[in-house]
């Protein structure tokens, strides 16, 4: 049982107050103005020399618009190669999403570079450093053949005289990122509920936190239902995972959940062919809970964090759940289970009623639950669903760290359509409409009311289908890995009450 992650590389990006002797490429910012091409000042050139690349740089039409990336020689007295300027747009415009994304567009363009020196950090160290890390990740699958010259991660001096704690964090955060995306770009074969828990441990344990793996019998013992129902049609048992981050400073208690179906074929109900095969993502919610855990053990946030990641992969088989099905969850509640493509609110439902059994702070919770989301908001933004006050707070924290974010009420007629004639409750409504709420609503009957809960729907966010934009690579994104960290330190932030 040993899993092999698919390949992947970053960029290696280290701080220095100088700019280096042997940097190959120089990136300069590079703005649209009122009168047209504007370079702001920047250590890497003297003042005639920026005069210079101003002209180089006009001369072959450069204008500075956002993520706009122009190479040119290095002008004379350049100790480089050459010159490269990104694009930022309106000065007046910029914001930390505008820089990351710009970051991102050159990282994307210098994969296979020597060494790189940049300023484009006195705009922002922390975005610039999560866009170049991040646009600079590249993954190859698993193949037969060695990665080429021209894939190789490039080498990126970023010369700041900022603070080396922001510039440390920002590499944490878009570490965990990638962790993420790694993970969920991992195909079903080799990423299994037991292989992927094996490895949770060996990183979980790398980082300093506690990890507990239940096993099948466990979960059996335990009596959670609702994950042994969604992993029963597969010959790969179920697992749920907890890691522990547990600072002795720590004021608050936040509890984490991950959706960790490792493949979704529907089950029973089962999905059409087409596009099935992006179902190997469908664990992208734990995957983030997890490397955002990570972060919060490796940044030491004052905060204690436990995550839960139920693991399943849902398969038809002589032993999988019928639709009609009842099944009873961790802590007692049943469900009927009319619909076994709505496999994810199952085995949530028990890791949150066993979250909440603790009696956390709050509960942020993760999920690519429903292709409702996709429909209500598209694929690039997020729904939070949850408590009113921590939903509002969790949503605007997503748009603040460039990862789109928007809050959804729960509705008031999913109250009734929940109701089952042979259970509890039911896993589908009758109606199409709604269907994100509708999940968010079935999720909500197993969260304590003294829990502030936020629930973020990553459908779509989570994988980009299209090609390369910004920092956000093909594949897994890693969506929303850096909100939940983001939260996290907020929640750490907290005056007390
Ligand atoms: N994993 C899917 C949701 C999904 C769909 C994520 C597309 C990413 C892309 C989830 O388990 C699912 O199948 N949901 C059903 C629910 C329905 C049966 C109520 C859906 O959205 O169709
Ligand atoms: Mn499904
Ligand atoms: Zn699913």
């Amino acid at each position: 049982m040993h899993v092999t992650v698919v390949a992947s590389a970053l960029p290696t990006v280290k701080l220095e107050k100088k700019t280096p002797s042997k940097a190959n490429i120089l990136v300069i910012a590079a703005f649209q103005g009122e009168e047209g091409l504007e370079l702001p000042g920047t250590a890497l050139l003297g003042s005639s020399e920026l005069k210079a690349t101003l002209q180089a740089l006009s001369s072959v039409g450069a204008k500075g618009k956002p993520g706009e990336i122009t190479r040119i020689p290095a002008p004379k007295g350049v100790n480089a190669e050459s010159v490269v300027a990104v694009g930022l747009g309106n000065p007046e415009k910029l914001d930390d999403e505008a820089l990351r994304r710009a970051a991102g567009s050159v990282a994307r363009a210098l994969v296979g570079q020597k060494h790189v020196a940049t300023t484009i950090s006195d705009f922002g160290l922390a975005a610039a450093v999560e866009g170049l890390i991040l646009g600079g990740y590249s993954t190859r699958g698993i193949r037969s053949t060695e990665a080429d010259a021209d894939e190789a991660p490039v080498k990126i001096t970023v010369v700041s005289k900022e603070d080396k704690e922001v510039f440390e964090a920002a590499v944490i955060g878009a570490e965990a990122v990638a962790f993420a995306r790694t993970l969920t770009n991992t195909p079903s074969n080799e990423l299994y509920p037991a292989s992927y828990a094996k490895y949770l441990k060996e990183q979980g344990t790398k980082a300093g936190l506690e990890v507990e793996v239940l096993d099948e019998k466990e979960l059996k013992k335990q009596g959670f239902g609702g994950i042994l129902s969604v992993g029963q049609g597969s010959a790969r048992a179920p697992r749920l995972v907890r890691l522990s981050w547990s600072p002795k400073k720590a004021k608050k208690s936040v509890a984490l959940v991950g959706k960790g179906i490792t493949f979704d074929t529907g089950g029973i109900s089962i999905k059409p062919g087409a596009g099935m095969w992006d179902m190997i993502s469908d664990m992208g919610g734990s995957a983030a809970v997890a490397g955002a855990t990570i972060a919060a053990a490796k940044l030491e946030i004052p905060v204690k964090v436990t995550a839960f990641l139920p693991l399943a992969e849902n398969m038809p088989s002589g032993e999988a759940t019928r639709p009609g099905d009842v099944i009873t969850h961790y802590g007692g509640l049943t469900s009927e289970v009319l619909n076994t493509d709505a496999e994810g609110r199952l085995v949530l439902a028990d890791a949150i009623a066993r979250a909440c059994e603790d009696n956390p702070d709050y509960l942020i919770e993760t999920a690519t639950l429903t292709g409702a989301q996709m429909v209500a908001l598209g694929s690039r933004t997020a729904g939070v669903m949850g408590s009113e006050d921590f939903r509002d707070r969790v949503a605007e924290i997503g748009r603040a760290v460039g990862e789109n974010a928007w809050a959804v009420p729960l509705l008031e007629e999913h109250d009734e359509e929940i109701k089952s004639k042979a259970a509890d409750i039911r896993n589908i409504n009758a109606k199409r409409e709604g269907g994100m709420q509708f999940a968010g609503t079935y999720l909500a009957q197993f969260v304590t009311d003294d829990v502030q809960w936020a629930h973020i729907d990553v459908a779509g966010p989570s994988w980009n289908g299209g090609a390369a934009r910004g920092y956000t690579t093909p594949r897994a994104t890693g969506v929303p890995a850096r909100t939940i960290i983001a939260a996290l330190q907020d929640i750490a932030a907290e005056k007390d009450s």
